[in-house]
């Protein structure tokens, strides 16, 4: 974890003491008890957000228990989502002295500390004022509250170690997104982090989209939507992108390449296209694992980044190049793995004694890793795809 990383997490770690603990642990150094502590709302919201979700309550965050777990487990988790996703597509990012975020279902602002530590791990505010203005859209005041308190003290701390100068306003909106949105104020980028998957249908999902496009996005908007990695939510963002990409309106920035009907709505109905981060768990999370019995060296997500089709470039057609929608499976004398491509779906099979010096970089591939591989022969055309064997002369490469 760099600085910044280490800053978030030591101003949390604080934030959590204050506010949550009773004022006689509040002043030591984060201990065991303190995880333990806050494991406790961990295993609730866990349950809540995976196997009990019909019972979750509209203000589940009024709960301080829900509310600190959140803050001390899925925000750092969150925020590394975004923070990866972002430094992952930064060739799409354009950013001004003056950025305007909208931050939707905000929570405690998880998805504006990501941006703020990708700006500071770029260092793109090195040497020059960045003003950054936050619409915070959020119904549970608690939730934002916190976020917007623990943003004011990480500036602080940021100021104090270091000669950057980043200037934040946050504007709180508390209010309902299924109802109206009161502000609309066209930003730079917006942000939704896991909320479709608190609407219920597809229709809710399609209609707060459109919503939310019309309310706060020109022509040069970035709209970056992220949800968990499982599969009804990954799949619904799926129909999203097809819904938006027939109205001809809107361009998919990533994760596609592919510019047609996403393929897993046509075949592979079974699966689901999601991303996976190896991270260097920090042992702050780690200890939060052993605790609640939870594993996140791996993250799971599924996302979108959207812009305006009609201002843009015609889109670029990356001819041979693939974004992995599988893991590396074994198969009988080899490996096969998914790649999405410009004409949808390939199975690239490798047999073992075809890995050469050429194509053995293929063992780094994670679903998400986007790579380049030059198809020299002829690809077979199957039923749920094309299906190509690579050759010991093949060349492949991950970007
Ligand atoms: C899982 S949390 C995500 C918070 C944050 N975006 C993140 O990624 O960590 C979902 C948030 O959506 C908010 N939310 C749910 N329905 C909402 C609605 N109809 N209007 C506004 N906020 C809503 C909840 O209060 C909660 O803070």
């Amino acid at each position: 974890m760099n600085k910044s990383w280490q800053l978030f997490e030591s101003n949390l770690k604080i934030y959590l003491k204050n506010n949550y603990l009773k004022k006689t642990r509040a002043q030591a150094d984060w201990i065991k008890q303190d995880t333990q502590y806050f494991s406790k709302g961990v295993i609730r919201l866990n349950e809540l957000f995976t196997t009990q979700r019909t019972q979750r309550r509209f203000n589940y965050f009024d709960d301080p228990v829900l509310r600190s777990g959140y803050l001390a487990y899925f925000l750092p988790v969150n925020a590394y989502k975004v923070y990866h996703l972002l430094r992952t597509n930064h060739s799409h990012i354009h950013l001004k002295d003056k950025i305007r975020i909208v931050d939707l279902a905000s929570g405690p602002l998880t998805m504006s500390f990501g941006f703020l530590l990708y700006l500071l791990d770029k260092g793109l505010a090195q040497n020059k004022t960045i003003q950054i203005e936050i619409m915070a859209f959020e119904q549970n005041k608690k939730i934002l509250n916190d976020g917007i308190k623990l943003m004011k003290a990480f500036l602080f701390v940021l100021k104090g170690n270091s000669d950057l100068d980043i200037r934040v306003h946050i504007t709180p909106c508390q209010t309902d997104l299924n109802r109206s949105i009161p502000e609309r104020k066209p930003c730079d980028i917006l942000f939704s982090g896991n909320f479709f998957n608190e609407l219920s249908t597809r229709e809710q999902q399609i209609t707060a989209m459109d919503r939310f496009i019309r309310s706060f996005c020109h022509q040069d908007t970035l709209m970056v939507f992220i949800e968990p990695g499982t599969k009804k939510i990954s799949r619904d963002l799926q129909e999203l992108r097809d819904a938006f990409h027939a109205e001809r309106t809107w361009r998919v920035l990533a994760p596609c390449v592919c510019h047609n009907s996403c393929p897993f709505n046509i075949v592979h109905k079974g699966d689901w296209c999601h991303h996976e981060i190896e991270w260097q768990t920090p042992s702050y999370i780690q200890d939060f694992d052993k605790a609640v019995g939870l594993k996140k060296q791996y993250l799971l997500y599924s996302y979108l980044m959207l812009t305006n089709r009609l201002v843009q470039k015609a889109a670029v057609v990356k001819k041979d190049v693939y974004v992995a929608v599988s893991h590396i499976m074994s198969m009988k004398d080899g490996y096969e793995f998914l790649g999405c491509g410009v004409d949808g779906l390939t199975r690239f099979q490798l047999f073992t004694n075809n890995i050469s010096q050429n194509n053995h970089a293929f063992k780094k591939l994670r679903r998400g890793s986007v790579f380049k591989f030059q198809i020299c022969s002829e690809k077979k055309d199957v039923k749920e795809g094309f299906l190509y064997q690579i050759k010991k002369t093949d060349c492949f490469r991950i970007l």
